[in-house]
């Protein structure tokens, strides 16, 4: 399966799926990366990776639509299957939704519905739960909305630092996105075949 990786920042999780993609337990092909941020670490890893990089930021455009238009373009180009948002900071719009229905994949490190937004992990630190997590959920037009894929629990111990809380959170990212996107796959497989 073709997957375009999505990313804003650092790319961390962007490195995970790069890497499981080499040593094989995601069966896949990355096929580019879009990044909205000329500025991002990302857009190195990619390019280390041998990823071809498609990097333009919205503002850039003459509004939101036409950077979606340029970006399906690219997708399309490329023979995408499969949308994957990791550490993608921006909300998708129509255009984009539209050319890939129900093929946009997106995690985010909180337990949804709790904790939406840009900031799950320190939201959830502040609120002094006892519990958070990782979700992986398909997009729709809202703000970490979609349905869920799969969520894992992560327990707080009390006396974490919020350093200590965001290490454990991407630590089970980086294992639980690969995983789940196998998985994805493996079912888009079978549907195929029967
Ligand atoms: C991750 O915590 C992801 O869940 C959230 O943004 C963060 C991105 O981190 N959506 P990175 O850029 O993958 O290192």
């Amino acid at each position: 399966m073709k997957l375009a990786l999505f990313a804003s920042g650092n790319g961390s999780n962007v490195q995970a799926i790069v890497e499981a993609v080499k040593i094989g337990t995601l069966q896949a092909e990355i096929v580019g990366l879009v990044c909205d941020n000329p500025t991002a670490f990302v857009i190195e890893r990619a390019q280390n990776a041998g990823i071809e990089t498609f990097v333009l930021s919205p503002e850039q455009c003459a509004n939101k639509q036409v950077w979606e238009e340029q970006v399906v373009t690219f997708l399309q180009e490329k023979g995408t299957e499969l949308v994957v948002l990791a550490g993608f900071m921006r909300i998708v719009g129509p255009t984009l939704l539209e050319a890939f229905p129900q093929r946009i994949t997106n995690i985010h490190p909180s337990l949804l519905p709790n904790f939406p937004g840009k900031s799950g992990i320190q939201d959830a630190f502040d609120a002094k739960v006892s519990k958070t997590g990782v979700t992986i959920h398909w997009v729709d037009a809202g703000v970490d909305t979609g349905p869920i894929i799969c969520q894992e629990t992560l327990n707080i111990d009390p006396n974490w630092t919020l350093e200590q809380l965001e290490t454990r959170i991407h630590a089970i990212e980086h294992r639980l996105y690969p995983e789940t996107l196998q998985q994805i796959i493996e079912t888009f497989n079978k549907g195929v075949d029967s």
